[in-house]
């Protein structure tokens, strides 16, 4: 881990009191929509990429774009190309559609991480779009995906979601810093994604953070949270 060259990585979602990412029915627009996404657009202008989970991608096909051309201007200004390159995880990738907006919107590049379980012929129609890396028999090894991504220029990596990927983030102890927009939403279900799904730590492997600013607006909280590597 010591020697691992990796991104700065850094999570930015959105999610209700409740810790919920989206509904039971998975429809992240019930946290919220399109013109309250501010937050997010704006942390994805310091960010050279984007990171989403294969559910994520399928479910919510986004652009992953900053969505204006200011954003866009002050990414070059930074030295960044104008969209952060877009990057998903996604064991078996066979049924992956590429004909919507994470293919095809915006300039931003594009990056597949998958493994072995996904055919030949679907890998060669991804890369038309997107570099494609195979990394694992049946799951990707995310250290050296990050690996990969510092070697292709990423120093900043902004991780949206969901709760698969987020743990397994979390898991490897990869993600450095939370950034939260809690909504006053209360969404309940048991089987609804929240921040943090996967299999769950037990008590000697929990994760810690240290709280670093809370901003309360009229109908939302902002929180900065830093992860504590042990
Ligand atoms: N509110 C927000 O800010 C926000 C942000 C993002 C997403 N969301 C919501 O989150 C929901 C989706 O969350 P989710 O937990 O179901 O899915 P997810 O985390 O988006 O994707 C999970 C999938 O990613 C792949 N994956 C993750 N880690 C992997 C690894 N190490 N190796 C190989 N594959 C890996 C797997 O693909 P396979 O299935 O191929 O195995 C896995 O099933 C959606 O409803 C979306 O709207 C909300």
């Amino acid at each position: 881990m010591e020697n691992l060259k990796k991104p700065f990585v850094f999570l930015c979602a959105g999610m209700s009191l409740d810790g919920k990412l989206s509904n039971y029915k998975k429809e992240c627009s019930a946290i919220s929509s399109d013109n309250d996404r501010k937050m997010l657009y704006d942390y994805r202008v310091i960010a050279d990429a984007v990171m989403i989970g294969g559910n994520t991608l399928q479910l919510d096909d986004s652009g992953l774009t900053t969505k204006s051309v200011e954003r866009q201007n002050k990414r070059v200004k930074l030295g960044k190309s104008s969209e952060p390159m877009k990057v998903s995880v996604i064991s078996d990738a066979n049924n992956l559609k590429t004909s919507g907006d994470f293919f095809n919107k915006g300039n931003g590049k594009r990056v597949i991480f998958t493994t072995k379980k996904t055919l030949q012929k679907k890998i060669d129609e991804i890369k038309k779009k997107a570099k494609v890396f195979i990394l694992g028999d049946n799951w990707v090894d995310l250290k050296k995906a990050l690996e990969i991504l510092y070697e292709l220029g990423v120093k900043k990596l902004m991780v949206e979601g969901g709760g698969t990927l987020i743990y397994e983030l979390l898991k490897d102890d990869l993600i450095d810093e939370i950034n939260l927009k809690i909504g006053d939403l209360i969404i309940g279900g048991k089987n609804t994604v929240t921040l943090c799904d996967g299999e769950g730590f037990d008590k000697l492997n929990v994760k810690k953070v240290k709280f670093v600013k809370i901003t309360k607006k009229p109908n939302f909280l902002i929180l900065k949270a830093k992860i504590i590597k042990n």
